[in-house]
């Protein structure tokens, strides 16, 4: 039976476009990597059976190599409304935050100012934490240690005309809200900073528009994206002029975001990266027809039934959650998508959280524990075994109703 209601989201329509769902598993997990539909896979298998050579050679084989490439590049940029020159595929967000670091070290003197958040994942504050060996001072923005939350009136008060960067997450891996990002780029444009975001826990929730946000930075990586194991970095054009080369000399000049891309590319992988735009038009196709000129467009519709569906998950979870005895659910106690993203990380005091992971492991519902790279995060919430961290259940606008329904059975067992 198909689960489409007249203007919602077709869910059997998505699940039947991704392999791996019908595994016998209710998969969970997807802040950790979500599952690629079968247009990623067979994007990867033509590249690597019918194109796998040197591209943009001046050979049949090495252009079509070439444009599959650019085609992938092309519509990753034009997915999150940037230019193509201003964004690159590399090998991950981590990755491309170091080398971003590396190439924003340069415009940086000491007693400069990097404010970085508390709630972030270590991707976005490791690299910059390191800049205080060359003098660079390193502020801290807390989170409230009850509810999670990040507060624009604390980053008020921390901007100053010394804050070059400001560094934080579009969307916690642990808290899940949803940061006013558009209004922290203008705080920080306002004291003259640029800002760094991290939009790895978002972008498979919701449509990334690097213009609105006014974005000088924007990383996230395609695997949590339906995609592949690449991270996007945008950088805009005048931000890319405050950065050094990171390529070999000879391209020093080249003011594209490809100088901050020092490797060459994960072919496959790029070439593979067009999946996810197809899937984004297979979706769109079957609940729209219809032909929006630019892919932005076609997948905002696209993310708006995401979103319908993904509160309504979050809000059955959540509310399962708060029902069960002992159980603290982080971040906000709602699952309304304007608020947060369905990715739950609770605490039980009294259990580890890997046990209960574990439990649930053997009732086949896929989840995660620990501190998921973001242990300030979860210290900062009064979480004493930083390690052992939260229980964390991670949905996507695939998972079903039914499925939070197992997990919260299983969960009833298993806390007793
Ligand atoms: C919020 C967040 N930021 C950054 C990263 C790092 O991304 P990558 O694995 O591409 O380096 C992750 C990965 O889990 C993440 O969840």
């Amino acid at each position: 039976m198909s689960s489409r209601t007249p203007d919602g989201l077709d869910v059997e329509f998505c699940r039947s476009q991704f392999p791996e769902i019908g595994n016998g598993w209710a998969y969970l997990d997807n802040a950790g990597g979500s599952y690629v539909p079968s247009s990623v896979v067979s994007r990867m298998v033509a590249f690597l059976t019918e194109s796998k050579n040197q591209p943009w050679r001046h050979t049949a084989p090495g252009k079509l190599s070439g444009e599959r490439m650019d085609a992938a590049h092309a519509a990753i940029a034009e997915l999150i409304n940037a230019e193509r020159d201003e964004v690159i595929l590399g090998p991950s967000t981590t990755a491309n935050m170091f080398t971003l670091a590396q190439a924003l070290r340069p415009m940086l003197q000491p007693g400069d100012e990097i404010i970085v958040s508390q709630q972030d994942h270590e991707a976005n504050r490791g690299a910059w934490v390191r800049l205080a060996e060359f003098g660079i001072t390193i502020v801290e923005w807390p989170i409230d240690p009850v509810t999670g939350l990040l507060s624009t009136e604390v980053l008020q008060g921390l901007l100053n005309a010394r804050t070059r960067l400001v560094c934080f997450t579009h969307a916690s891996n642990i808290v899940a809200a949803i940061n006013p990002a558009a209004e922290i780029a203008r705080m920080a444009h306002g004291v003259g900073a640029m800002v760094v975001v991290d939009g790895v826990a978002y972008a498979g929730h919701a449509l990334v528009d690097v213009k609105a946000l006014d974005a000088d930075f924007y990383l996230f990586s395609l695997y949590k994206v339906y995609g592949p194991h690449q991270g996007v970095l945008y950088a805009s054009r005048a931000a890319l002029r405050h950065t050094r080369n990171q390529r070999h000399f000879f391209y020093d000049g080249n003011f594209t975001a490809t100088r901050l891309h020092p490797a060459g590319n994960q072919y496959e992988s790029v070439a593979a990266s067009q999946g996810v735009a197809d899937y984004f038009d297979a979706v769109y196709a079957h609940h729209f027809g219809g032909n929006e000129p630019s892919l932005h467009e076609r997948a905002k519709q696209v993310f708006s039934l995401f979103a319908d569906q993904e509160q309504a998950l979050g809000n059955a979870l959540i509310d399962g959650l708060r029902a069960l005895p002992g159980v603290r659910v982080l971040g906000p106690q709602t699952g309304d998508r304007n608020v947060r993203m369905p990715t739950v990380a609770f605490h039980v005091p009294g259990r580890t959280s890997k046990s209960i992971a574990e439990a649930l492991g053997s009732a086949k519902c896929l989840a995660g524990s620990g501190h998921f790279y973001a242990p300030h995060c979860v210290a900062a919430q009064g979480i004493a075994d930083v390690d052992d961290g939260v229980v964390r259940i991670s949905m996507l606008h695939y998972n079903t109703l039914a499925e939070v329904q197992g997990v919260l059975t299983a969960l009833r067992g298993i806390l007793g």
